[in-house]
């Protein structure tokens, strides 16, 4: 299998202790990790978390301040042209001159990168296809949807048949079914043996898409692994009930052998349990009914990604409209 194999292979982006601060706000706080040859892997976290910030260090756009960074073999501040050179980018904003056409935008940016008439020609219409845009090629970018300017960007950043391709929050704002469809554009990319770099806060953008996750908050990485690894840490299910007495349920609960871990909310607790969760929900009611404990809520879920960012960060992320997010407190609500 030639994708295994792949995504087996060889680093491509490796981070050591990578620090950044404007002034004396430090953003990126020693963030550490590496990024596999073929893989899609994706740093999640909430606005603010210093996600564009390392980034822009690996894309060569920020100077390098402390640690070390390097892409394709290639170190982000001895060789950064040779970086440059390995590398397509789609920025969190949208970077396309309003008034070129979408072939106009990928002529122009196959000449500034030298590449020959029949290879940009090429390669233009073979993007085309794989984004969908053929039928606008003439259109100028004004006029495209959200979602078609991001698919055109994403053509663009591929041009060169870049080894990695960076997308900094790749479908922010827009609507969920243009979002799944950019997945599957996403999945294709890969597919053509590109390394993807992507930042995001929607937790199943994360789950979905990468091989491997950062969970990244207030510049530093929380947590690592495969999106199933991730989950696996939470237990098999959670159940969360609410109860007349919340204290004295974790009380009673807390030593049945199948409970991992407990964490309280606001109106009632969460369960995290080893196995099958509807076998250990009757020893849970029983146990609950013999102390005299009354139970008004019981809900048996298998952990999500949400479940993991607020295990591990205390915090709620929230997508609010279109490209704002806002966290609240774990049990301030
Ligand atoms: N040029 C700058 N000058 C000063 N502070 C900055 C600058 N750029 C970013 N910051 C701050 O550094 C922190 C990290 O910002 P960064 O853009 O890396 O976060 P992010 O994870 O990409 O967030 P978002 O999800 O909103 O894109 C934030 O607190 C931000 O305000
Ligand atoms: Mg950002």
């Amino acid at each position: 299998m030639p994708e295994t194999q792949q995504k087996h292979g060889e680093i491509i982006i490796s981070v050591e202790n990578l620090e950044h601060s404007y002034k004396d706000f430090k953003a990126v706080d020693g963030i550490s990790f590496s990024v596999k040859k073929g893989e899609i892997f994706s740093f999640l976290g909430p606005n603010g978390a210093g996600k564009s910030t390392a980034i822009n260090i690996l894309i060569t756009l920020l100077a390098k301040q402390k640690g070390t960074a390097s892409v394709a073999g290639f170190d982000v501040t001895r060789d950064p042209q040779k970086v440059r050179e390995s590398i397509g980018i789609v920025f969190q904003d949208i970077t396309l001159d309003r008034d070129m056409t979408v072939w106009e935008i990928l002529e122009f940016h196959g000449r500034l990168y030298n590449m020959p008439f029949e290879q940009r020609r090429k390669r233009i219409e073979e993007l085309l296809n794989l984004v969908e845009l053929a039928a606008k090629r003439d259109e100028r970018t004004k006029h495209l949807s959200g979602g078609m300017k991001r698919r055109l960007e994403i053509a663009r950043g591929l041009m060169t048949r870049p080894k990695v391709l960076f997308l900094d929050e790749p479908t922010i704002g827009l609507d969920p079914q243009t979002r799944l469809r950019m997945w599957e554009y996403i999945k294709g990319v890969n597919s053509e043996g590109t390394t993807i770099f992507l930042t995001t806060h929607y937790m199943d953008e994360a789950d979905q898409l990468s091989d491997r996750i950062s969970i990244i908050d207030h510049g530093r990485i929380v947590i690592s692994g495969k999106p199933w690894e991730l989950k696996n840490t939470l237990g098999r299910d959670l159940i969360y009930l609410e109860t007349n007495n919340n204290e004295a349920a974790v009380r009673f609960l807390k030593d049945l052998p199948s409970i991992r871990n407990m964490k309280v909310k606001s109106k009632g607790f969460v369960l995290m349990v080893n196995e099958d969760g509807s076998k250990v929900l009757p020893l849970i009611i029983d146990t609950l009914r013999n102390a005299g404990i009354e139970i008004s809520t019981i809900n048996l879920k298998k952990p999500s990604m949400d479940d993991v960012f607020v295990f591990y960060t205390g915090r709620e992320i929230r997508d609010e409209g279109h490209a704002k997010t806002s966290f609240r407190r774990a049990g301030g609500r």
